[in-house]
């Protein structure tokens, strides 16, 4: 087998890469270990940064989230009883996010890539890329039983934060930041109609809540909860005690509830190897780089990284230059690096950690404070909540 770049994973990033090369004409082969409707179902983020939902309209692929995405131009601080609006696209000069799941986006992408007849393969094993310093690399893997080799080009690793493509690259080439944070969060997904237009991030002496929804019919929300919370201790009725303590505000407002249909804790951590790039492999989204899912930045940073090795590619095979391909980790390491101090922001404005000290919450509340009252203060937040352009 032959292409021009493997692309090892279907989440978000590999997906989206395996379009854009389509869309200029660059043959890929997909390669993912999980089945397709597990990578459809599994529940993850919800929030699309404007530069997210313009490539996937500017693209062919945006029909379903123009008509099913709910754009949302504020959102809400809340702490101390009361919500306060972040108007973002008065702010921003009309920026504004879209609600729209994850799994949604995954589903749209699959379904325009079995439209190209371009390869996508699922349930794969022992996917292993070797000779990255060679002309062409190759990428070995079984399917059915059988053992595959696919020469290529390039690999793209798009195969997140546990996938083989890191690992692959030489410990000496490499340089990891990382950091963990002392909680995670109960994430559900209710039967309830969403009772506020727009999102709530609620900072509350019992820990962070965050309110939020997939569609009309259907509430998304999040708990601070330990890394490790077990979640057999977590009967619907104290989730939705606990909610109700964390989010309901003076005004009376608080989250409709329904029936619990999906329940899940996620670790919080920061991380970011350096550079993206070793020789012939190209790293793009969680395979390198991680952010605590507060500043809603993950999806968004992978979709902005296929973007601009999309267009590295088509560079390379239409003119032979290479500058977008050597520029492609500094790039991209600039984005994750602003998008990683706002994800930390964020989360340590939010959360709560286990040894927090008084002064540390007199603080974090005059921060909020000061948040809400300065229009300067509030257009940081906003610029970088709705995301800076995509650059290409
Ligand atoms: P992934 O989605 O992890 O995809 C990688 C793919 O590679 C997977 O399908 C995996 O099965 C496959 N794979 C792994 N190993 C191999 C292998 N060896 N061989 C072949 N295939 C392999 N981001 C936002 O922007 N906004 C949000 O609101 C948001 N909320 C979040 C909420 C939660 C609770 C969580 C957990 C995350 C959230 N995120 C959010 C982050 C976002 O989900 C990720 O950043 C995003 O999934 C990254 O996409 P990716 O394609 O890089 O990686
Ligand atoms: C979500 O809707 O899943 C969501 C919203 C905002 C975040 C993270 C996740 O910051």
């Amino acid at each position: 087998m032959r292409t021009q770049v493997a692309i090892i994973g279907a989440g978000p990033a590999g997906l989206m890469l395996g379009h854009l090369l389509h869309l200029r004409g660059i043959d890929s082969v997909i390669l993912e270990n999980r089945s397709r409707d597990y990578v459809i179902e599994r529940v993850r983020a919800g929030v699309l940064e404007q530069g997210t939902v313009d490539l996937m309209t500017s693209t062919g692929v945006g029909d379903r989230l123009r008509r099913e995405g709910m754009r949302h131009d504020g959102i809400h601080l809340a702490f101390n009883g009361r919500r306060h609006r972040i108007d973002m696209a008065e702010l921003t000069g009309g920026r504004a996010i879209t609600i729209y799941g994850q799994n949604e986006v995954v589903k749209d992408l699959i379904d325009a890539r079995l439209e190209t007849g371009r390869p996508l393969h699922f349930e794969v094993g022992s996917v292993t890329p070797s000779r990255l310093t060679d002309d062409t690399p190759v990428v070995s893997f079984t399917q059915d039983g059988e053992q595959h080799e696919l020469l290529c080009d390039f690999v793209a690793g798009c195969d997140g934060f546990h996938g083989v493509c890191r690992t692959v690259i030489p410990s000496s080439h490499l340089t990891a930041y990382e950091r963990e944070y002392p909680f995670g969060w109960l994430g559900i997904l209710a039967h309830a109609a969403p009772s506020s237009d727009e999102l709530v991030y609620s900072n509350h002496p019992r820990g962070f809540a965050l309110f939020s929804m997939r569609s009309p019919q259907v509430t998304r929300l999040y708990l601070q909860c330990a890394p490790d919370e077990n979640l057999d201790e977590w009967p619907d009725e104290r989730i939705w005690d606990e909610l109700r303590q964390r989010l309901s505000t003076d005004d009376g407002w608080r989250p409709n509830e329904g029936e619990i249909f999906q329940k899940a804790v996620t670790g919080m951590r920061s991380f970011v190897v350096e550079p993206m790039r070793f020789e012939r492999l190209f790293l793009a989204g969680d395979a390198a780089h991680i952010v605590p899912p507060t500043g809603a930045k993950g999806l968004n940073l992978a979709m902005a990284d296929v973007n601009r090795l999309a267009h590295a590619f088509a560079e390379f095979y239409q003119s032979n230059r290479e500058d977008g391909l050597d520029a492609y980790s500094d790039r991209g390491l600039r984005r994750t690096w602003r998008a990683q101090r706002f994800s930390w922001w964020m989360t340590t404005m939010l959360h709560r950690p286990p040894d927090e000290s008084a002064f540390d919450h007199k603080r974090q509340l005059a921060e909020l404070d000061y948040l809400v009252s300065s229009r300067a203060a509030m257009t940081s937040l906003a610029e970088n909540y709705v995301g800076m352009p995509f650059d290409d």
